[in-house]
């Protein structure tokens, strides 16, 4: 397995020569495997996940996704890499950054760039964040804690699940942060209560509570494939003395915003609505007292046919009007996405797929080699757009649309 990766890689690396890669972004060749002798590991039998540590080249984070389809076995790729019915809107949430375009500026004596921002009160480095993804462990052996220090390695902050394969203590370990946590909307309150409550002793600066996943969608590549996880969420206590309590058995299946009321509460931390995809709930986001929102329409992973999240931005960004920062996901893979989007009023952006596949390609090499591609492109948009800050990425940048 390790032997195939390493030849994938080389392969990858010498294609990327032929290229003609441009020496900004070229980065050192593809070194042996490091075992992850630091970080914990989890497996499951019969699931043979990728393992180790390595530097990676990254040209271009959607060409990340072939190399991984061979390393990932089948049913956790296909888990990873599908939306829900035809896929349109997970398309549809890449294409929508096409229609538009970035002015260039030049001719303005710009200092240096600085990529840095502030996200509810932490710094980072870049306005680029770790996504939260449920369990890890599908695409490496070393899951969440591996993909926490890749981000931290990365200068920014990560996003970890309630679905994660690794208990949240074990993981802020791996990684001293900044982190957040998210959590499904459970039935049961008092497991809720503990679980907020843990998450703030484990150093957790945020909760992000995901709303538009409590109801079963169609994502047909996976009913195709039977596919399940083999993997147990590590978060919340035993059942019983055989098992966990399974992921979407115990989720609420109608949630509102008292529930929202009682995570703000109980856990003391500022709470983040992921899922918001209109301005009417952006506006209620603000009524709630929420800190945050987090544009996202799961990457098209829940309902098929709703718009592309860059689509709806400036409507909401309209309603929302600065009370609260944004957080954008959902099809983000350019650096000029992200200038876009932090254009149109987003404050930072969660980084998706590309993040899993990183990991599974270099371990936490791979997941920072991701964001300092992205990071990456990032500067060099700033640089022809004349923006040095990242507050001075306004709309003014773009072209309007007409
Ligand atoms: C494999 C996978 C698992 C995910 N699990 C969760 C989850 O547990 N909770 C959640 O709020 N979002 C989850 N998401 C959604 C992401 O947070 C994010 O909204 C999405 O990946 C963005 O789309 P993109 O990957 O196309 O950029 C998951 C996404 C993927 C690909």
């Amino acid at each position: 397995m390790h032997s195939h990766r390493r030849a994938l890689l080389g392969a990858a690396a010498a294609a990327a020569t032929l290229a003609g890669t441009r020496p900004l972004f070229a980065q050192a060749a593809t070194p042996a495997s490091q075992p992850d002798d630091d970080l914990p590991t989890v497996t499951a039998p019969g699931y043979d996940a990728p393992s180790g540590a390595r530097k990676i080249d990254v040209l271009d984070l959607r060409r990340l996704e072939e190399p991984a389809r061979k390393i990932i076995p089948a049913g956790g790729f296909g888990y990873i890499s599908s939306g829900a019915g035809d896929e349109w809107t997970m398309h549809e949430n890449i294409n929508a950054f096409k229609r538009r375009q970035i002015l260039p500026h030049y001719l303005n004596s710009m200092g240096a760039i600085d990529t840095s921002t502030t996200i509810l009160g932490t710094q980072i480095k870049v306005p680029i964040i770790t996504t939260v993804f449920g369990g890890h462990a599908i695409a490496h052996t070393t899951a969440e804690a591996g993909t926490a220090k890749g981000t931290h390695a990365a200068g920014t902050l990560f996003t970890c699940g309630s679905q994660a394969n690794l208990p949240m203590e074990v993981i802020a370990k791996a990684s001293p942060g900044p982190n957040w946590m998210q959590l499904y909307i459970q039935n049961d309150r008092g497991l809720m209560r503990e679980f907020v409550q843990r998450a703030k002793a484990a150093g957790y600066k945020a909760i992000v509570i995901t709303v538009d996943a409590f109801f079963r969608s169609n994502r047909e590549t996976d009913i195709a494939n039977r596919y399940a996880s083999p993997f147990q969420a590590a978060n919340f206590p035993k059942r019983d003395a055989t098992g966990y309590f399974a992921s979407t058995s115990i989720m609420k299946g109608s949630i509102g915003w008292d529930d929202v009321a009682f995570i703000q509460k109980e856990s003391g931390l500022p709470v983040i609505i992921k899922g918001v995809m209109t301005p009417e709930m952006g506006r209620e986001a603000v009524r709630h007292g929420c800190a945050g929102i987090q544009i996202s329409n799961h990457g098209g992973r829940q309902l098929d046919d709703q718009p592309a999240t860059f689509t709806m931005l400036p409507m909401i960004a309209d309603a929302v009007a600065g009370r609260i920062p944004i957080i954008f996901d959902s099809g983000v893979r350019r650096g000029q996405d992200v200038f876009k989007a932090l254009a149109l009023g987003a404050n930072v952006i969660a980084l998706g797929r590309p993040i899993l596949y990183g990991l599974a390609l270099g371990g936490w090499m791979g997941v920072q080699a991701v964001h300092e591609r992205i990071a990456a492109e990032l500067v060099m948009t700033m640089t022809a757009a004349g923006t040095s800050k990242v507050s001075q990425i306004t709309k003014k940048s773009l072209l309007p649309v007409t």
